[in-house]
């Protein structure tokens, strides 16, 4: 694909989206149209997360993909017919958007042939990468976290104290087991309070048992390291090679671990419920749509329920 943004990132080049779940929270929509391509307003999850990568620094980005999802990828691809239709009826704004996707950056694709898990799905993306590159980012496209910005600190973060950097959002307590949770502790020469140590992480801990409310926020800055440890693991629950237990093995070898605390929102459009609260939050943000839903939620609020 063309339109590579050409820029000098000194932290990654890669980022790397892996897209073959199965999506099995949003069935029956994602019986043919996978979940990444869901709009929220009118853009698809993954060109947001897309549009993040590239302005982080990435110029590449890797999605992993299922056979048969290739529609995830063709919307990265230039529709020509379509732009030069769109241009000859003078609709300029819509051709904007149409154009937006393939000029974000150089995309591609691996295949997961089969949804071994996430751990599984980063390692397919070693393939790719050029000989020098020694660390990747990584986006899950259920998450959007804002505002952007997160990996160019876990970027510096990284330059400074080498190894491998996660992202956290601070949850209440009562939410902790919906996530995997961070064991921190504090670095005592940070400038920045919110880069803590990582010293282990335990996926969906019940309430008593959480070691803190950081929970992972789906961006990854992952040293080369990785596939080595993705190499050394058993697969975990359901058959599946855990991202988690691999980084949970570069943390028992030494390996430095940080966490960036991100203190902005974040919304989960891999379910249902999440994906409506994000798709009302950009809605009520948009100065198309914005004033006549605020209206119309505010009367449809007012409603006894059930009407
Ligand atoms: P999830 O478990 O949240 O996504 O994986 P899923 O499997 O699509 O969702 P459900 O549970 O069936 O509803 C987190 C991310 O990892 C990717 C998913 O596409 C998602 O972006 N993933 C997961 C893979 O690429 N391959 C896998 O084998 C598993």
């Amino acid at each position: 694909m063309t339109n590579a943004v050409t820029n000098d990132n000194r932290y990654f080049r890669t980022a790397v989206v892996p897209a073959a779940g199965m999506g099995t929270r949003f069935l029956p929509a994602t019986k043919t149209v996978p979940k990444e391509l869901l709009p929220v307003v009118d853009t698809p999850g993954i060109e947001l997360v897309a549009g993040e990568a590239a302005d982080s620094g990435a110029n590449r980005l890797v999605i992993v993909t299922s056979p048969g999802k290739d529609g995830v990828v063709a919307h990265f691809v230039e529709d020509l017919v379509l732009e030069s239709k769109l241009e000859a009826s003078g609709k300029h704004h819509l051709l904007e958007k149409v154009r937006k996707a393939p000029g974000l950056l150089e995309v591609e694709s691996v295949v997961q042939e089969q949804p071994l898990g996430l751990g599984h799905a980063v390692g397919c993306a070693e393939s790719v990468l050029d000989d020098d590159e020694d660390a990747i980012a990584v986006l899950l496209p259920d998450d959007l976290v804002m505002p952007r910005g997160v990996l160019e600190t876990m970027g510096r973060v990284r330059a400074k104290r080498g190894g491998t950097v996660l992202c956290a959002i601070d949850v209440p307590k009562e939410q902790v087991s919906a996530y995997g949770v961070f064991e921190v502790e504090t670095v005592p020469d940070a400038t920045n309070p919110d880069v803590l140590k990582v010293t282990g992480m335990v996926e969906k801990p019940a309430m008593e048992d959480a070691p803190s409310t950081y929970a992972a926020a789906g961006r990854y800055l992952l040293d080369r390291a990785i596939f080595d440890a993705l190499r050394r693991i058993a697969p975990g629950a359901g058959g599946e090679l855990q991202l988690t237990d691999a980084i949970a093995l570069l943390i028992e070898e030494g390996h430095p671990v940080h966490v960036v605390v991100h203190r902005g929102s974040r919304h989960d459009l891999g379910n249902p419920g999440g994906y409506l609260r994000a798709a009302v939050d950009f809605a009520l943000d948009s100065e198309e749509y914005g004033p006549s839903l605020r209206e119309w939620l505010i009367d449809r609020l007012n409603q006894p329920s059930g009407e």
